[in-house]
C-alpha cells in the first residue's frame, strides 16, 4: 500500500522533487532487524549509511573509539552517540567557527572564502544534545595542534571541518590509527561550495595507494575504509 503511493507520488511529482535533490526511494526492503533511523535528520542516505558501518563495526566486536571533527552543534555526532553507545567519542571543534589559518589556506589556493559563520554553539549545548555524554570527550581547540596529546584506536571517524586544510590533516592525523575493519566518513566531497574536501580526500588517497566510496548523501561524502 505505501508502495503504491510512494510510487504514484514518484510518478507525478518525481521530476519535480529530483530538480530539488530529493529522491523518493525504496531501501533495505528485506533487511528484518529493526533499524534506529529518525525521519527528522533529513539525509537519509548520511545516517543510514553511518547505521550499516556501525552495524557492522559493532557485530565484528572491533576495538576502538570514535571521532568527529567538525561537530559544531552536534546534529550527526549525536548519532555516532547513539551507533556507538559503548565508545568513547572524541568531539573535536574549535566551537568557534573556522580558524583564520585554515581560511587563509583556503582562500590562497582558491577553493571557498571560507566565511560561512559556526560560532554559534558551544561544547555545553552540544554534550545535553548526546544520548551517551558520559562517553563524550570534547577536544575544545584547532585541529590538529588539539590532538597533540590524544593517542587511540579508531573504528570510525566522520570528518567534517569543510576546508581543505583540516580535511587533509585529519586525514593525515586518523587514517594511521583507523583499525582494519574500520570507517572514515569525508563530508562535502561532492559539494561544489567546499571542492577543498575533495582535493584534500584526492591528495591523501593517492599519496597512500588507497581507495574512496563516494554516497550520494546530500552534500556527498566520500568513505574511507582501512
Ligand atoms: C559544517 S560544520 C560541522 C557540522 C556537523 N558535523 C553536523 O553534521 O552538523 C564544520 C565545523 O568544523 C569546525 N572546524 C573547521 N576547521 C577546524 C579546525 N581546524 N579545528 C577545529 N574545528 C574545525 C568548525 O568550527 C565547524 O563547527
Amino acid at each position: 500500500m505505501f508502495k503504491s503511493v510512494a510510487r504514484a507520488i514518484n510518478f507525478l511529482l518525481g521530476k519535480s522533487f529530483q530538480n530539488q535533490h530529493i529522491f523518493l526511494s525504496s531501501s533495505l526492503e528485506y533487511l528484518k532487524r529493526p533499524r534506529h533511523l529518525n525521519k527528522n535528520y533529513f539525509d537519509y542516505v548520511r545516517l543510514s549509511t553511518l547505521e550499516l558501518i556501525s552495524n557492522e563495526i559493532n557485530k565484528k566486536n572491533l576495538t576502538g573509539n570514535v571521532a568527529e571533527l567538525g561537530v559544531y552543534k552536534g546534529k550527526f555526532a549525536r548519532f555516532i552517540n547513539l551507533y556507538f553507545k559503548e565508545r568513547k567519542l572524541y568531539l573535536f571543534d574549535t566551537f568557534e567557527g573556522f580558524d583564520e589559518r585554515d581560511v587563509n589556506t583556503e582562500k590562497k589556493k582558491g577553493f571557498s572564502s571560507g566565511s560561512q559563520n559556526f560560532s554559534d554553539t558551544s561544547v555545553k549545548s552540544v554534550l545535553e544534545l548526546m544520548p551517551y555524554v558520559k562517553n563524550c570527550i570534547p577536544v575544545k581547540g584547532f585541529f590538529p595542534e588539539s590532538a597533540a596529546n590524544i593517542k587511540d584506536e579508531f573504528v570510525f571517524v566522520s570528518l567534517d571541518a569543510d576546508l581543505y586544510e583540516p580535511i587533509y590533516e585529519g586525514l593525515k592525523f586518523f587514517y594511521p590509527s583507523l583499525v582494519t575493519g574500520g570507517y572514515i566518513f569525508i563530508h562535502d566531497f561532492n559539494n561544489d561550495n567546499y571542492p577543498g574536501a575533495r582535493k584534500a580526500v584526492e591528495k591523501f588517497c593517492a599519496e597512500q595507494n588507497i581507495s574512496f566510496v563516494p554516497i550520494p548523501d546530500s552534500a556527498g561524502s566520500a568513505i574511507i575504509c582501512k
